[in-house]
């Protein structure tokens, strides 16, 4: 685990995007988010199942990795735009719109979205594999995943959804990235059909429980401690907003014993792997 995730952080930091320009910022700009850290959930997710299967294909499947953290990190900088979330901290940092201007914000996201696709295609991977992983980063990353979280998450921000509705919210904006992590993971493993479903929908569990977590982050933790601007959901659909907090950590804690069952149905393995970094982020709540 420890070891995947040095080693990640390593290709990170030795394969920073270059801009190869005399801009004077843009260049830093680009760096700033990606070096920050952040928990690098996404690829270790992808990692864990990898390792599961072939511990050395880990090695060829880290641009597929630092590409997914790629498209998530180019959503924090737009989530954060004062048109969107309006935040001022990100990663323990001031956010790129506050610390350059919102159209270097903007353009780092769009350089991030782009070039997480251009670390897929040169990976060192078949071709068939790699396009399979495009279409599931773009589908789950795109229109019937991300994007569409963040379009309901903004446009309704003062109207009360229904609980399915939040739950529908909350699978877009955050669980389909999470699950499409372990679904590109079993694609690079070369488990089957059955299998990367399997992994994909507990993915969805996995990511609806991240985002309710995140949602008491908000409530509960202060800037410090979360590294990024909290108390700044009021006007979202959130599961404070509509369970309020005692009910929000009884939903996660069903969903997390729910997500345990499930880890335990995979095979010796993927259990193993899974377990070792889901330990810490299934009962994140009750810290
Ligand atoms: C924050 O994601 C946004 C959500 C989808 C909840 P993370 O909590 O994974 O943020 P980092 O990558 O660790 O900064
Ligand atoms: C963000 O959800 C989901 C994304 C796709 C970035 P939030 O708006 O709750 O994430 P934070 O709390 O700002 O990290
Ligand atoms: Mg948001
Ligand atoms: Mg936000
Ligand atoms: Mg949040």
């Amino acid at each position: 685990m420890m070891e995947q995730l040095s080693k990640f952080e390593d290709y990170l930091l030795n394969n920073l995007p270059s801009s190869k320009t005399f801009h004077p910022h843009f260049q830093s700009a680009l760096e700033d988010m990606l070096k920050a850290g952040g928990k690098r959930f996404r690829p270790m997710l992808l990692l864990s199942v990898v390792n599961s299967k072939n511990p050395l294909l880990v090695e060829n499947s880290l641009p597929v990795a630092l590409g997914l953290e790629y498209l998530h990190t180019y959503s924090l900088v737009h989530d954060d735009l004062p048109a969107m979330d309006d935040a001022d901290l990100r990663r323990g940092f001031q956010t790129l719109h506050k610390k350059y201007d919102e159209v270097t914000a903007i353009l780092v996201g769009d350089a991030l979205n782009t070039h997480s696709f251009n670390l897929l295609a040169n990976a060192a991977l078949s071709n068939d594999i790699k396009i399979e992983l495009i279409k599931v980063l773009s589908n789950d990353g795109g229109i019937d995943g991300m994007i569409i979280g963040q379009a309901i998450d903004c446009y309704f921000e003062n109207q009360k959804l229904k609980l399915e509705q939040l739950e529908f919210l909350h699978i877009h904006k955050t669980a389909k990235l999470i699950a499409a992590s372990l679904k590109m993971g079993a694609i690079i493993a070369q488990y089957d059909l059955q299998l990367q479903e399997k992994l994909y929908n507990f993915g969805i569990d996995i990511g609806l429980l991240f985002q309710i977590q995140d949602d008491i982050i908000d409530e509960t933790q202060s800037e410090e401690e979360a590294g990024k601007t909290t108390h700044n959901d009021n006007f979202k659909n959130s599961f404070i907003n509509l369970l309020g907090l005692e009910e929000s950590i009884n939903a996660a804690d069903m969903l997390a014993n729910k997500c345990e069952d499930e880890l335990n149905t995979f095979n010796t393995q993927l259990k193993e792997s899974l377990s070792k970094l889901l330990f810490k982020y299934l009962h994140r709540h009750k810290k």
